[in-house]
């Protein structure tokens, strides 16, 4: 094998893979169901100031990193300072956490893409998600059972993901370009049936109405962080380890706000779609909009397929489509969230792509079950909390606080400015230095504190204990055991 390092094959192939890992089913799945949880409205202030305060300047930052020191996030962090390898393990594991979760909902969509062959959700979409799909145990205390459908649709999954990893990243230049662009048009039909619905302006009002007594709550400042950090594939090692396959005169800064503004404008669009169907399906309940399903994560395997049955024609055409786009979306950011942590590997021992796909998904595929047994859901839900909401969150806190005081953040500003198109000012170094890591730390806290006053969902304590701080501790060991084991080469 050469020790060049992976290309990619032009400016437009990174842009359109970056946009891939970011937009995916964050967009159309996490961000509505997150929106409507936080009380629509009032969940996109702290979105955007997110999205401006810590999104965009961390985005460049990353692609800068692994752009300038050629590595992947244990292999920079590492080039900064050998006794922060552990910290980029870590934050690359929280991305092997995720792609263990977010294969639960491809397999989901599989189970829709077969359903949709005789549009099988038609009588009731809640029900049929919840006791059809999941088979949804009373809580996660009871696990019960894996549901075979479940089973078969992960298998297909992680399928799917080793076919494209095996051959490295030069694949990924090359699927990027149907797996973009599709789905926005999907969405953007979904949208027009969704607005000429009946009650869709009420949905839409409240997606659009700020309540402004609900700023006052840290948890929304929390998930708005921590919906940032998973919808832009940040404090995860993924967007170090896509700029490390950049050439090193590559442009960044316009590529990172292309990046973040394309991915962000993604969500908002599904966000009408969503709360469209919403607004629709309070009217026929006769319920106000906050109380029309309790799906909440599960909520675009019901809006979405609501959609399709109120399609003029060709349901099942367009059933199949949407599901296809599903999985399409939700592909790319899986093998890039894969990636993140491989090329970890790749960087300090030389493993080849293909037995580093093997071996990972070896490994990921057993543990995935557990989210397809009929309590999984449950189990998903209290992983995707604690990872995104308190995972990310402290990692980007983390970097914040090393790349502005433990890495000379003033040339790397320079650095940056020498190869983009866009001039960063100062601004940036003092939103890395003080802005983000002060609001992410503020928040935290906050939000720790209300963790131990009662449990997420009410979820008994020891399955939020398990699931949520024992993952994020498990890594936290696993990445002091991977820094210090003695690689290949030195990184
Ligand atoms: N950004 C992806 C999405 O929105 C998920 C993801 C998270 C991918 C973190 C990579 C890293 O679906």
């Amino acid at each position: 094998m050469s020790n060049k390092r992976d290309r990619w094959h032009s400016r437009p192939a990174f842009i359109l893979a970056a946009i891939g890992s970011a937009v995916g089913l964050g967009n159309v799945w996490r961000f509505p169901y997150v929106a409507y949880e936080c009380g629509g409205g009032a969940f996109l202030i702290p979105y955007f100031v997110a999205l401006f305060t810590a999104g965009i300047p961390m985005l460049i930052l990353e692609m800068g990193l692994g752009q300038r020191l050629q590595r992947g996030a244990p292999g920079a962090f590492a080039a900064i300072n050998k006794k922060l390898e552990g910290f980029g393990w870590w934050a690359a594991g929280l991305s092997a956490v995720i792609v263990i979760y977010y294969s639960t909902i491809l397999a989901w969509a599989w189970v829709y893409l077969y359903h949709s062959l005789k549009l099988a959700w038609s009588t009731d979409v809640d029900h049929f998600f919840a006791q059809e799909v999941l088979q949804r145990s009373t809580g996660p205390a009871e696990l019960g059972t894996p549901v075979w459908y479940l089973v078969v649709g992960m298998l297909l999954t992680w399928s799917a993901i080793w076919l494209i990893l095996r051959k490295g990243v030069r694949n990924v230049s090359k699927v990027v370009m149907i797996t973009v662009p599709l789905p926005l048009a999907l969405l953007a039909l979904m949208l027009i049936r969704g607005l000429t619905l009946p009650g869709a302006i009420d949905g839409i009002s409240y997606y659009l109405t700020p309540d402004f007594s609900r700023l006052a709550d840290p948890q929304i400042w929390l998930k708005a962080y921590g919906q940032i950090f998973f919808s832009l594939s940040l404090a995860s090692g993924v967007m170090i380890g896509y700029g490390s396959f950049l050439g090193r005169k590559a442009e960044i800064t316009n590529s990172a706000l292309i990046t973040g503004l394309a991915n962000c404008g993604t969500s908002f669009f599904a966000g009408f779609a969503v709360f469209s169907m919403l607004g629709y399906l309070a009217q026929i309940q006769g319920l106000p909009v906050p109380e029309v399903t309790t799906s909440g994560t599960g909520l675009a395997f019901v809006t979405y397929p609501m959609a399709i049955l109120k399609l003029p024609a060709l349901q099942v055409l367009f059933g199949l489509i949407f599901f296809i786009t599903l999985l399409t979306l939700g592909i790319d950011s899986a093998f890039a969230l894969q990636e993140a942590f491989t090329t970890g590997i790749h960087d300090k021992w030389k493993v080849s792509s293909e037995r580093l796909a093997m071996g990972f998904i070896m490994i990921a595929f057993p543990i995935s079950l557990v989210f397809t047994t009929q309590g999984g859901y449950y189990w998903f839900d209290i992983v995707d909390r604690w990872v995104c909401d308190f995972g990310l969150v402290i990692a980007g806190f983390l970097q914040c606080v090393i790349i502005g005081y433990l890495y000379d953040i003033q040339g790397f500003r320079k650095y940056l400015n020498s190869i983009s198109e866009i001039r960063l000012g100062n601004w940036w170094v003092w939103m890395l230095r003080f802005v983000t890591p002060i609001v992410l730390l503020v928040i935290l806290v906050m939000n720790i504190k209300t963790e131990f006053t009662g449990t997420y969902n009410d979820y008994p304590r020891w399955t939020t204990n398990l699931g949520g701080w024992g993952t994020l501790i498990l890594f936290a060991v696993l990445a002091a055991f991977l820094a210090k084991a003695s690689g290949k080469r030195k990184v």
